[in-house]
């Protein structure tokens, strides 16, 4: 089996459940998350960031990932998360992944639908899939009035003409969420509405929720007992995800709760067991938490077990 693209896996799950898509940066994150996807057979995206290429190399990353494949069987995807320009797309489609971002969101509007053309006509060539985005989601939730608001959040008309023109296999909207461990300062909210009018004018086309981890509360107050430093961490509530999965959004974006988890894991054994200095002692059980961690999601917030 080698890696597939998005393209299967975004039909089967369309309007039922997402798929999760977990930003991979080290054996450990890889092996806690393909051991989880494959005890609930499910279907399986691994990204990449641009920050995870600098840290682990493209070379190490591609072969871990294909060694996960070996390994386990499943149908896994490899994406690049956030591609900033045309160059690091072109390096990913021609390293061996199945699939990109172009990330033009901070582009205008006809900036971001020229960019992501040009990586479109690239990639689909090579027979790889491109995610674009449309929206802003970073700072979206310190918005204070309508038209701020407004400005950020992915407008719904401008989401179809942009899929139109530039031929993406899929695209990230800006709802409500955003990226790391503080997303609301009050009460967690998604504009569900919006969501629904997106998903009307383009039907069964497969979108994306970035800033999707929960910041699950028991990794918090681990962090925190251990010696963290984590204040007021809030992310999206599961229940918010789960029927983001049954609207239209096909691909669900987590990382800062795999970083919660092995943090978490790591403090706690190091607190507790003052002597180990072996990694090996204190990476199993954090490899562990993730997989507890992706099971869960897997199966209890994505619904996504045994779609393959
Ligand atoms: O969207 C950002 C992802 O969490 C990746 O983060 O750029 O620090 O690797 P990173
Ligand atoms: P979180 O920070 O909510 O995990 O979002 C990750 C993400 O969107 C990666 O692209
Ligand atoms: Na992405
Ligand atoms: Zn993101």
């Amino acid at each position: 089996m080698p890696l597939v693209t998005t393209t299967e896996m975004f039909k089967k799950v369309y309007g039922k459940c997402a798929v999760g898509a977990f930003n991979v940066n080290n054996m450990e994150i890889i092996q806690g998350i393909v051991d989880a996807a494959k005890e609930e057979n499910a279907p399986l995206i691994l990204q990449v960031s641009a920050g995870a290429r600098k840290y682990a190399k493209h070379i190490y990353l591609m072969k871990l990932v294909e060694a996960a494949v070996a390994d386990t069987g499943l149908p896994i995807a490899l994406h690049l998360d956030h591609g900033e320009d045309f160059e690091i797309c072109k390096a990913c489609v021609d390293g061996g992944f199945t699939s990109v971002m172009i990330d033009g969101s901070k582009l205008p509007f006809a900036e971001n639908i020229a960019l992501t053309k040009k990586v479109v006509e690239y990639a689909h060539a090579k027979g790889v899939v491109v995610e674009a985005e449309l929206g802003r989601l970073a700072g979206v939730e310190d918005a204070i009035n309508v038209s701020a608001k407004d400005s950020s959040y992915t407008d719904p008309q401008q989401a179809a003409e942009f899929v139109h023109q530039t031929g993406c296999d899929s695209l990230a909207v800006a709802i409500g969420t955003s990226h790391g461990a503080y997303k609301f300062k009050g009460e967690p909210k998604l504009d569900f509405p919006r969501l629904q009018e997106i998903t009307a004018l383009l039907p069964g086309f497969p979108l994306v929720l970035h800033g999707a981890s929960t910041v699950l509360p028991e990794f918090v107050a681990k962090c925190n007992e251990y010696g963290g430093e984590l204040k007021g961490a809030q992310g999206v509530p599961e229940e918010l995800l789960h029927k983001a999965g049954t609207m239209g959004v096909c691909k669900i974006n987590i990382d800062t709760d795999l970083r919660l988890a092995m943090t978490a894991s790591v403090r706690e054994h190091l607190a507790v067991n003052p002597a180990d200095f072996d990694p090996r002692q204190y990476l199993k059980p954090a490899r562990e938490a993730i997989k507890n961690m992706v099971k869960h999601k897997i199966k209890d917030v994505l619904n996504c077990s045994n779609q393959l």
